[in-house]
């Protein structure tokens, strides 16, 4: 099964010269790596660089993500700060992250608004990433599990919706399972929690249609160039959603040699 290492960059960096370096180190290495087969690497930059990223990684092995997409499914309007997923499509980008904790924290992102921008998003043909994960709280009352399955619930709702974008599906959509409490903090669970947690993710998607069985499973949450060896090694994690280790294509490459 390929690996999937993705580099969600956030609100970073910090200026489009910043933007420039990183990729132009991350398309240097990458051009000099051969053992990187079996591992499809991805960026999601912000917004505002997305397009010069698409542009800058055509012809090469990476792909381009957008952040978040609009909740609203017109592809133009009055939608101030929004960017629909026609439009994130025409900026070049494949795939899309959505559900992500920090848009649940900071944006109130609720079960009815990641199911319509996973309806959006598939209706467009991108590709999504879809973040879960538990709180340090939840995971402390070991509610992993059921909370899990509560923001799963958004896959069932959209194939009873709109049973037509099952057609696939199990090759434009991943999930990613991030523990919000390892999220650059440095703190991981130990490659047997996240195993048994993705074997648990594996099985309720399989659950919900049999097109969904051996669904690619990602881990995020402090993944680093020390670490990604011990998540490679477990078959149950078939990548990594990456944040502050992306920002570094050497680290960033490393996590990938990992997967490969
Ligand atoms: O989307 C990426 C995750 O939030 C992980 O971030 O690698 O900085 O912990 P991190």
């Amino acid at each position: 099964m390929q690996a999937w290492v993705i580099g969600n960059w956030k609100q970073n960096p910090a200026t489009s010269h910043d933007v420039k370096a990183l990729l132009d180190d991350l398309l240097t290495a990458v051009s000099t790596k051969a053992q990187l087969d079996g591992c499809q690497l991805m960026v999601a930059p912000s917004l505002i660089h997305l397009t010069a990223v698409s542009e800058r990684i055509k012809g090469s092995s990476i792909l381009s993500a957008a952040q978040d997409i609009s909740a609203h499914s017109a592809s133009i309007g009055a939608y101030t700060g929004d960017c629909s997923a026609q439009q994130i499509a025409d900026a070049g980008a494949t795939w899309t992250i959505l559900g992500h904790s920090e848009r649940r924290q900071y944006h109130q992102e609720s079960h009815d608004c990641l199911l319509q921008k996973m309806t959006h998003a598939l209706t467009q043909n991108l590709g999504v990433i879809f973040c879960i994960g538990e709180t340090q709280a939840q995971y402390d009352a070991k509610q992993t599990l059921a909370v899990i399955d509560a923001q799963l619930s958004v896959i069932t709702d959209l194939l009873t919706q709109q049973p037509e974008l099952m057609a696939g599906l199990s090759e434009r959509l991943i999930v990613a399972y991030e523990p919000v409490w390892a999220i650059g903090t440095g703190k991981v669970p130990t490659v047997a929690e996240v195993s048994a947690t993705h074997q648990h993710i594996k099985q309720t998607l399989a659950s919900f249609n049999t097109a969904l069985e051996n669904m690619t499973v990602l881990y995020g949450g402090s993944v680093n160039a020390d670490n990604a060896d011990s998540f490679a090694a477990d078959s149950m994690i078939d990548g990594a959603l990456v944040g502050g280790a992306s920002l570094k294509a050497e680290s960033f490459l490393a996590i990938a040699q990992a997967f490969s």
